[in-house]
Formats: C-alpha cells, structure tokens, sequence
C-alpha cells in the first residue's frame, strides 16, 4: 500500500488497537432533518473528541464543523436521491475527488445496493471511486444494504454484497450486524465496520450489539443513531468505545455508561 493511502487508512483505523469508532452524521443526504441531528454542530461538536472519524457530507462538514478541530473525515460521496423519492437506490457520485482532496479527507465513503435494478450502477460507482481512490491515495468504504435492502439482512445476502465491495477494491466495508456474522466478516478480505441501524431499546441493546460484532471480526462500528438518538451520547459513544479499543465487555461498558452519565448530569447541575 502506497504511503499517503497506508498513512489515511491509519487516520481512519487506529493502528495501535486496530479498531475504529467511526461516527455516521450523513443520514440528512436522503432522509433530510433527522431527529436529533436537526442542528448538526450541536450534535457533533461535544462528540468529536471521542470518534476516531467522522461520516458525513460535504455541506454539513464544511457548514458544522471547524476545520481546527482536527477531525479525521470520511466524506459520503454518492447521493442524489431522497426517502420520498421513487428509488432510494438509484445513487450518483455527488461529490468530486478534487474536492474531497480540498478538504483533506481521510476517506470517501459510498452506498451499494446489491439485488436492486441499480446494482450495476451503484457498484459501478464504487469501481471508479476505487480508481481514483487509488490514484491520489484515499481509501474507499463501501457501504452495503440500506433503505429496503436491509430486509434482505442476512449473513448470505451481507457476505455476497461485502465480498464483492472487497472484489472491487473498497479499503474498508460498511455493513450491518446480523446471525453468524463470522461468516460475512471472514469471507471478506477487507476490514468491516458495523452500522448501529436505528436506536435499539436499551443501551445494554448498544453493547451486545458492538461487542458481539467485534468478537465476530468487525474492526469497529461507524454507528450513529444510536449514539446521538440516545439521552447521554458522550456518556454511551465513550461507553462503546471502551468495548472497540480496550476490549471491556457489554456489562463492564454499562456500568462505565452510568458513571459518566451521572458525572456529567452533576457537571452540568453545578454549571
Ligand atoms: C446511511 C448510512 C449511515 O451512516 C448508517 O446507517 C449508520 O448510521 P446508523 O448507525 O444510524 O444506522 O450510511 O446510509
């Protein structure tokens, strides 16, 4: 791997652990104002220390956060269609690689839909993002199964669109947990991160969920909803990454949850 691709990838997986909280912020490029990320600075600002990356799109990142805060990005580059319209899975690429390089990306980012009439398409922009994520060093994360697509949520249906994503030269693949996830994680030659879907009941729900895929070979979660949905989100995005990075398990990341819940709950009373 060529430096300045070996240097982002370490940008968006920690090489000391391995691992990678990364923090999904791009659900508005189809679904508009989603609950709880209606103001996006609000939401990502008191987060930023704790997420390794930061997922999201352009507008939002160049609109809702300073470039001073460091923030390693993997920028959402295809889009162009919207929960309202009539195929959530007939995407473009919305965003060029001179501008993703402008804006000192650590990596793009890019949903397939396998099994849709715009299989061909989708994965097709996946291809040419990886020639030219090869050409000026930015890993690609391709991103598999959303919208309808997760009814299909199966180990065989995830390590079908996994593997390929890794056939077409994604760096780093983004999929969702599902029954023996072992078999999706160890068919694909590429690193797999978890998405969180939409908030589970309980936080408990948030670290069996994380803590069962990294056992089962996931490199990490690139979770939003159910870090920003939930009431105390740097208590639980500190609580996950506690699971990622140093291993704790899902009763271990509870209690740690509740300490710093209550920490910062006494913190803003004397406020
Ligand atoms: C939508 C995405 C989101 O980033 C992804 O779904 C992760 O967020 P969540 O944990 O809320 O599911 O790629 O296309």
């Amino acid at each position: 791997m060529d430096w300045g691709l070996a240097n982002r990838m370490a940008r968006i997986i920690n090489p000391k652990t391995g691992k990678t909280v990364m923090l999904a912020l791009d659900h508005g490029y189809f679904l508009g104002p989603t609950h709880r990320l209606e103001e996006p600075r609000k939401t990502i600002e008191p987060l930023l220390p704790y997420a390794d990356t930061i997922m999201l799109t352009r507008g939002v990142l160049r609109s809702s956060v300073d470039p001073e805060s460091c923030a390693n990005v993997v920028l959402r580059v295809s889009g162009g269609v919207s929960i309202v319209g009539p195929a959530l899975e007939d995407e473009g690429i919305t965003t060029s690689f001179k501008d993703a390089i402008r804006l000192n990306v650590a990596g793009v980012g890019i949903s397939v839909f396998v099994g849709t009439s715009h299989e061909r398409q989708t994965l097709l922009n996946l291809a040419e993002l990886v020639n030219q994520g090869q050409e000026y060093g930015i890993p690609v994360l391709g991103i598999t199964a959303v919208g309808k697509e997760l009814e299909k949520r199966d180990a065989r249906y995830l390590s079908l669109c996994c593997r390929i994503c890794a056939e077409l030269g994604a760096h780093i693949i983004k999929t969702y947990y599902c029954e023996d996830f072992e078999k999706v994680t160890t068919s694909c030659p590429a690193p797999i991160v978890i998405a969180g879907g939409p908030k589970l009941e309980t936080e408990m729900d948030v670290f069996e969920l994380t803590y069962n895929a990294i056992q089962r070979g996931a490199v990490g979660v690139d979770m939003g909803r159910n870090i920003w949905q939930n009431d105390h989100p740097v208590a639980i995005i500190r609580a996950i990454r506690a699971i990622v990075h140093e291993g704790f398990k899902p009763k271990q990341a509870h209690k740690l949850f509740l300490e710093i819940k209550s920490e910062n709950q006494k913190a803003a009373a004397t406020a």
